[in-house]
């Protein structure tokens, strides 16, 4: 049999082995993935239901149960990126009709928004400026006047750089009989989190930032009040590649064969999670930090100005205004250009007014920061 479909001469590709270059990750992720990951992705892939794999993800359980400060059995990794976490969460929790009440202040705020939408929520609002974070008294307020099933709130808003406090939410909702649903994709593993003590109903995270993994096996967490809404639900959760109740069946005792997990990535998140418990998690945190203190420092002697006030920015992500009169663009795409170094561009209400600057995971230290620091000094107008 001959293949009917050729790469005709004119298109065809140089198909040399692959080769990419090897860049200091510096946005708002992926971040470099720590070389001990990479190693571990490399092992052979055993089946999805081999022994040893089923105690590998045992083990992310516990692993990710200790990162979060949370005991909820139902915490695991979902095959997709934080989108595909983030939409596990809704899908699981939001009943059509529901009212969810979405706390918008950046890019991923209006992400949830219209994934709530499309679950059939009725979707309420409150807003703040892009880089300004809710108080605990204007979330009682909207929790008085709304009376939502589901209060969503991001904990680390990456288009803004603002760090949203979370102490005393969690009550709140309880008082006012609503599930607390937070994002820390930007968070997890850089940021202080004590999911239980918080009283966070529903989680998600990515890999590829504060865990230094690469992208594509991300945390997914649910309290037993949110797996009691969930049970009480009298349709089919709508998808069925992120319905909780199939795949609670592959990751507890039933074991049964819901999808082909992505083996390798698997490997690399459960060696990713075993750095952060080897260095401890409150090193950790204080790590990203350190270290952030340090690129603000830096910055600052540049004469740059940081987007967010100092008590609620982020230790993994920082937002820089763009001086008056220099081209973001091109900046950026000159530390990419001559110095192998990637930051981020704003994304909605701040594109073209800042850079966003990742120090995430592995990449969350000194030997990230100088490097960034030389090339500013090199490629901005004096
Ligand atoms: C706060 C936040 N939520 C959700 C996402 C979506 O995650 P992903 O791009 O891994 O799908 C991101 C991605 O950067 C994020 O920063």
């Amino acid at each position: 049999m001959t293949s009917t479909i050729s790469i005709n001469d004119k298109q065809r590709l140089q198909l040399t082995p692959l080769e990419m270059p090897n860049r200091l990750l510096l946005g708002p992720g992926p971040s470099n993935a720590h070389p001990d990951v990479l190693q571990a992705m490399n092992r052979p892939p055993v089946g999805h239901l081999d022994p040893t794999f089923l105690k590998l993800m045992d083990e992310i359980q516990s692993l990710l149960r200790y990162v979060w400060q949370t005991e909820n059995s139902m915490t695991i990794a979902v095959s997709g990126t934080g989108t595909a976490a983030m939409e596990a969460t809704i899908a699981n929790s939001v009943e059509p009709g529901d009212v969810v009440l979405v706390g918008v202040s950046g890019y991923f705020g209006n992400r949830l928004v219209d994934m709530a939408g499309r679950y059939g929520a009725e979707v309420r609002t409150i807003t703040k400026p892009w880089g300004q974070v809710f108080s605990l008294e204007e979330l009682q307020i909207a929790l008085e006047t709304h009376r939502p099933a589901i209060l969503a709130l991001v904990h680390a808003e990456t288009s803004t750089g603002a760090r949203q406090p979370l102490e005393g939410v969690g009550e709140l909702c309880r008082e006012f009989d609503c599930l607390l649903l937070v994002d820390t994709v930007t968070s997890l593993g850089g940021v202080p989190i004590f999911l239980d003590a918080w009283g966070v109903d529903l989680a998600y995270s990515c890999s590829q930032k504060g865990l230094g993994c690469p992208p594509g096996a991300s945390p997914f967490t649910m309290s037993a009040r949110a797996m009691e809404k969930l049970q009480q639900c009298q349709c089919k959760v709508a998808n069925w590649y992120l319905d909780m109740t199939l795949l609670g069946k592959y990751w507890g005792q039933e074991r049964v064969y819901h999808h082909t997990a992505p083996i390798n990535l698997y490997y690399a998140l459960r060696e990713a999670l075993r750095l952060v418990a080897e260095e401890g998690l409150a090193n950790c945190w204080q790590r990203h930090q350190k270290n952030v203190e340090y690129l603000w420092e830096g910055l600052e002697d540049l004469g740059l100005k940081l987007h967010v006030e100092r008590e609620f920015r982020l230790p993994t992500l920082t937002t820089v205004c763009i001086p008056e009169g220099v081209d973001g663009k091109a900046v950026a795409r000159q530390l990419l250009n001559d110095y192998n170094i990637e930051i981020g561009g704003g994304l909605g209400e701040l594109a073209g007014k800042v850079w966003r600057v990742g120090l995430m995971g592995f990449n969350s230290r000194k030997e990230s920061v100088d490097p960034l620091l030389g090339a500013l000094r090199q490629v901005l107008p004096n």
